[in-house]
C-alpha cells in the first residue's frame, strides 16, 4: 500500500485527459500533475530539448515523493522516456499513439494518425509504425498549431476548424476509417471532430489504456493505495494563466500557479 501520490507531467493542460482516466479508474490514488505550459508545444523542439523538460519536470514531481511518474505527453514519452527510466528508479508510463488496435481493426486499410513533429519523428514512433504498416495506409500528420490552441483555451473556434479540415483532407482522400490521437491535447477536440468527420469513422485515443496500464504497474509493484480515502490531487502550471486550465479539469478540482 503507498500513499504516496501518482505524478502526472505534461507540455501544458492536455495531460489532464490522462489524469481523467486514471481518476476514473483509481478514485483512491492521490495524484500531482504538473504542465509546463511556459514551454508548451514540446512538438516542435529538438530531442535534447524535450529530454531536458522532461528531467526537470520529473525532478520536480520527485522532490513531492510522488510513487510512479505518467509522462502524459506522447512528444515527452517518444523522445525522452528511455532515458528517464535509466536514470530514475521509479516506475514511468508513457503515452504512445494507439497505432495497434486501428491497424488492427482497419477495414479500408487505411488508418490517420495526429500528432505532434516531435513525435512522428522518433524512433519510437517508427518502430511502431513499421510493426502495424504491413498492407496499411498509415496517413501521418503533424497537428502543428493545435496545441497552441488548446493552450489558449480555443477549442471551437474558426480557427480550430479550418486547421483541422486541413488536416483531416488527406486522410479523408486515403479512406481512413480509423483516426488516431497521438497527442494528449487532442481527446478534447472529440466534440469537434465528431462533427467534422463522416460517422463510419473512429477516433481512438490512449486515455484509458494508459489508465489500465498505469493499474497493473501499482500492482506490480505494490504501490497500489488500498486505502479508501477521498485522494488529494493536486495541480500546478508555471502560467499565472491558470483559467484554461481550470475550465478544462471543472470545478472539482482546483488548479495552483507554480513558478518553476
Ligand atoms: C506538445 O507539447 O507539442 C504536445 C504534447 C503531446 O505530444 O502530447
Amino acid at each position: 500500500m503507498s500513499k504516496q501520490p501518482i505524478g502526472i507531467f505534461d507540455s501544458g493542460v492536455g495531460g489532464t485527459s490522462i489524469f481523467k482516466e486514471i481518476h476514473t479508474l483509481l478514485p483512491y490514488e492521490n495524484s500531482i500533475y504538473l504542465a509546463d505550459s511556459i514551454n508548451a508545444p514540446y512538438g516542435p523542439k529538438g530531442k535534447d530539448k524535450i529530454l531536458e523538460l522532461s528531467i526537470k519536470n520529473t525532478e520536480f514531481l520527485l522532490e513531492k515523493n510522488c510513487k510512479l511518474i505518467v509522462v502524459a505527453c506522447n512528444t515527452a514519452t517518444t523522445n525522452a522516456i528511455s532515458v528517464l527510466r535509466e536514470k530514475y528508479s521509479v516506475p514511468f508510463i508513457g503515452i504512445e499513439p494507439a497505432i495497434k488496435p486501428a491497424a488492427l481493426n482497419t477495414k479500408t486499410k487505411a488508418i490517420g494518425i495526429l500528432a505532434t513533429k516531435g513525435t512522428l519523428s522518433s524512433a519510437l514512433f517508427h518502430n511502431t509504425s513499421n510493426l502495424y504498416s504491413n498492407g496499411i495506409t498509415i496517413v501521418e500528420q503533424n497537428g502543428e498549431g493545435i496545441v497552441q490552441l488548446i493552450e489558449n483555451g480555443n477549442l471551437t473556434s474558426i480557427e480550430m476548424e479550418t486547421l483541422l479540415k486541413t488536416y483531416l483532407k488527406p486522410m479523408l482522400e486515403a479512406n481512413i476509417d480509423y483516426l488516431v490521437l497521438g497527442c494528449t491535447h487532442y481527446p478534447y477536440l472529440i466534440p469537434i471532430l465528431t462533427k467534422l468527420l463522416p460517422k463510419h469513422i473512429k477516433i481512438i485515443d490512449s486515455g484509458l489504456a494508459v489508465a489500465k496500464q498505469t493499474k497493473a504497474v501499482l500492482e506490480l509493484n505494490k504501490l497500489l493505495n488500498t486505502e479508501i480515502l477521498n485522494s488529494k490531487n493536486e495541480f500546478y502550471i508555471n502560467l499565472k494563466n491558470t483559467e484554461v486550465m481550470q475550465a478544462l479539469l471543472g470545478n472539482k478540482f482546483k488548479v495552483d500557479f507554480l513558478a518553476f
